[in-house]
């Protein structure tokens, strides 16, 4: 007490201890629990990457098993929560949609409610990793007006999650194992990344011992915001309007760097990341393979590297330390698989979901936590008299 320390944004102030997830920005290296996430991307499945997170370890074969069989038992919505979705608008984004059913779950699932019960924090867990794949295909398919497709326990997770996107009741549907496992990998690259805006608004939330549920609710409403998840989205916005405008790389870089208002390079720069994201890197890699494989025009993949060769030999970026990162070639991707722009940042969510519950349920059991409580340095009127209304 005392004094306060002003750090806007928090650029130099750690809000807690955690073993989770290593940066170092410099170098451009990420680590989960000490395993490179390149190493990850390649070997591991998101199933095993979030038992990684939340547990600590890697599963054995056995834990693993256990673990998916657990999470395949709870992925029906209970059919009140389904009803939800009939009363947004269609043209509703699906980010909002998403945070309402997980908020939503803590009234159907009221044991879940004691942030300090072991055993209520592991249902609650599975619930989600569960449950949010099906809410999110609702979301999608409530905006294109299409019936629900209940989940098949007997499909992968990834897969299970691309046949009740895609898959319409009445017509065959095969899940495309190069688009399962590109999905699958994407998931990985953004499982979690230490104390970013999203986690720490879980935190800040569960910190005051607000449920899983409530906190991973708040983290889906902090990624929506453009210049955090919500940047996959904008990055493909970008590019279209580059090219609606006639493919003009450099006219646009110029009107970035005279910083003409909400003008920005989306999917560049981060506050960490002083070299390239080493997420990005993968990502870039698995643009140029996917759409070949779709067979899509890459007019808007030529655009983006355009973009970032000019961007990489320019002063204004390389003085500035910016670089694309993981939301730069994300949208290319996932739009070759066949999502809208608009599903892009929940496709984000599903990812970073294990890293939220990981982080959450790291603070809940750390002799140190508190409830985050910031200062701030005032700057209204000194005391003054009150004037009444009628001699204002
Ligand atoms: N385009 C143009 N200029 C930029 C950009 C960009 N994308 N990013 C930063 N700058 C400039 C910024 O204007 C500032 O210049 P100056 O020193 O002349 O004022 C300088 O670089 C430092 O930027 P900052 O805004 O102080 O950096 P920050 O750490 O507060 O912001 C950021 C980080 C990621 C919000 C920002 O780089 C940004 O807005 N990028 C575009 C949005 C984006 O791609 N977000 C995704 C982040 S990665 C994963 C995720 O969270 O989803």
């Amino acid at each position: 007490t005392g004094y306060v320390t002003y750090d806007p944004g928090f650029v130099n102030t750690a809000s807690c201890t955690s073993a989770i997830t290593y940066i170092d920005g410099d170098a451009g290296i990420l680590r989960y629990r000490g395993y490179p996430i390149g190493e990850l991307a390649e070997k591991a499945s998101f199933l095993e990457v979030s038992y990684l997170l939340i547990y600590g370890e890697l599963p054995t074969a056995a834990q693993l098993a256990e673990f998916s069989g657990k999470i395949r038992m709870h992925t029906l919505l209970h059919e009140d929560l389904r009803r939800f979705f009939d009363g947004f608008p269609r043209d509703a984004h699906p980010m909002p949609v998403l945070s309402s059913a997980v908020s939503a779950l803590s009234t159907f699932y009221q044991d879940a409610l004691d942030p300090f019960d072991a055993d209520q924090v592991e249902i609650s867990t599975v619930r989600l990793l569960a449950k949010v794949p099906t809410i999110a295909s609702y979301a999608y398919k409530k905006s294109i007006g299409q019936p629900f497709m209940y989940p098949d326990n007997a499909l992968g997770y990834v897969e299970n999650f691309l046949r009740m996107t895609f898959a319409v009741p009445a017509t065959s549907y095969e899940v495309d194992p190069v688009v399962a496992k590109v999905l699958d990998m994407l998931f990985v690259l953004h499982a979690d990344h230490e104390q970013n805006c999203s986690t720490s608004t879980v935190r800040l939330v569960g910190s005051a011992q607000a449920n899983l549920f409530a906190s991973v609710s708040a983290g889906v409403h902090a990624l929506s915001g453009p210049l955090h998840g919500g940047a996959n989205q904008a990055v493909l916005e970008m590019l279209d309007s580059i090219k609606a405008d006639g493919g003009d790389v450099q006219s646009f870089v110029r009107r970035v760097k005279d910083k003409e208002p909400g003008v920005k390079l989306m999917g560049f720069g981060h506050r960490v990341y002083k070299n390239y994201d080493p997420r990005a890197a993968i990502v870039k890699q698995a643009a140029r393979e996917v759409l070949d494989r779709m067979h899509q025009p890459d007019e808007l993949l030529d655009l983006a590297m355009q973009l970032e060769e000019i961007a990489l030999a320019d002063d204004y970026f390389v003085s500035r330390k910016l670089y694309p990162n993981v939301d730069f070639y994300t949208g290319l991707i996932y739009k070759a698989m066949g999502f809208p722009p608009k599903m892009f940042t929940v496709l984000f969510a599903l990812g970073r979901l294990p890293g939220w519950i990981a982080q959450w349920r790291e603070m809940m059991g750390d002799p140190a936590n508190k409830i985050g409580r910031p200062r701030q340095v005032y700057t209204g009127s000194a005391e003054r008299a009150f004037v009444p209304v009628e001699q204002r």
